[in-house]
């Protein structure tokens, strides 16, 4: 992309300007090319540690999702080691479009690792915005816009030597200035495409404080690349609204997800949802969709601990009216398929006369 051959130098100023801005636009037509042929999606599943898996992205993508993150992968571990890429990165035909997302601070590794899923993935994504304290500890994340010359190396060498574009998911600055900067050069340097979550480093309490989606906006009216939105997306009015107010070209959201993977198809918990019950076709009960996940996990298998927490985040409303069950559920130090379809029918059995997905009321 960012490799076209061009003799500049040896010409005057002006015609010099006139080159690179040709090479520039031609740049970004690719860009845009790109997005256009993956199908623009606009509803993205966000990347997630342990939770971002393939069983959850399909769940998601069923119900509306038009692409999905993988979970970070730790690019160091994922060149060297075999047992890691085989656990923690699986796919199918299915699963696209799909950003494979790494955490890095080596140019050379995050190559090494990015090369070995570019047959499988839309765009290798560099997560810069992870501000967890082993994040901290092992200067990864968030932590590298201490660094924005490492940054820039590890966004040029995968833009320089790969086939798929390179995606970037940020934080925001505290000052709109420095975001605006940081955006520019991500995208001087070969990025294809900016996920911004609109929180600084140190806004860790992702419920209580909210995403300022005006800096995406400046950040969307900066670039020309396509830019995401990330934050406080919790059901489809929040979409509309978002990309309404950020002119982003899609939208990524992760925790309501985990609650609720049927987001994008318009369902909303009960928290959100207004006056009385839709009518039955609009009422998605979240047993069948627990029971579609596990499914989903028995075709492609995941570590028991993913499973666990998702059936947890997914069953959480009816736990909460019935919490014994989720006893009987946490006491168990091994779980099985059995188990859960199982308790599953316990929940139905007990019963819990709302359902907890409801499209729009
Ligand atoms: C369980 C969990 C795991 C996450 N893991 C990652 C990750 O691997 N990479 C990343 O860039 N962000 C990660 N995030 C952050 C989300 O992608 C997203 O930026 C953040 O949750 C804000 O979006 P939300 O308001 O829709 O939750 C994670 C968030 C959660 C809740």
């Amino acid at each position: 992309m960012a490799s076209i051959v061009f003799p500049i130098e040896s010409m005057g100023n002006n015609t010099k300007d006139i080159c690179s801005e040709t090479i520039w636009d031609a740049r970004i037509k690719k860009v845009w090319a790109h997005w256009k042929k993956v199908g623009e999606p606009k509803l993205i599943v966000a990347p997630m540690v342990d939770s971002s898996e393939l069983p959850f992205r399909l769940l998601c993508r069923k119900y509306g999702a038009e692409a999905a993150y993988t979970p970070m992968l730790d690019s160091c571990i994922f060149a060297e080691n075999e047992k890691y890429r085989s656990q923690e990165f699986t796919t199918c035909k299915e699963d696209r479009p799909l950003f494979v997302q790494f955490s890095a601070n080596d140019p050379d590794t995050l190559l090494e690792a990015a090369r070995m899923v570019e047959p499988y993935c839309d765009y290798v994504d560099i997560n810069l915005g992870c501000p967890t304290p082993i994040a901290k500890q092992e200067n990864y994340g968030s932590f590298l816009m201490d660094n924005l010359p490492l940054v820039k190396s590890l966004v040029e060498n995968l833009a320089l030597n790969l086939t798929v574009p390179v995606s970037c998911k940020i934080r925001v600055f505290p000052d709109l200035r420095d975001t605006l900067k940081y955006a520019k050069m991500l995208e001087e340097a070969g990025c294809a495409l900016l996920a911004v979550h609109g929180r600084t480093r140190d806004e860790k309490d992702m419920k209580n404080i909210r995403a300022n989606w005006n800096a995406i906006r400046a950040v969307k009216n900066a670039l020309r690349i396509p830019v995401l939105a990330n934050g406080n997306i919790r059901h489809m009015d929040d979409v509309i609204q978002c990309l309404e107010e950020t002119g982003a070209d899609g939208v990524l959201s992760a925790e309501t997800l985990l609650e609720n993977p049927a987001l994008f198809a318009g369902f909303k918990t009960i928290e959100w949802a207004s006056g009385e019950d839709g009518n039955q076709d609009d009422r998605l009960y979240q047993a069948d969709l627990v029971i579609e996940y596990l499914k989903l996990c028995e075709k492609y298998p995941v570590p028991w601990r993913i499973i666990r927490d998702h059936v947890d985040k997914m069953l959480g409303e009816w736990f909460r009216v019935h919490p014994h069950i989720r006893d009987d559920f946490n006491a168990q130090s091994v779980l099985s398929f059995e188990y859960l379809y199982g308790m599953v029918n316990r929940l139905r059995d007990v019963g819990v006369v709302r359902p907890v997905y409801v499209k729009n009321i």
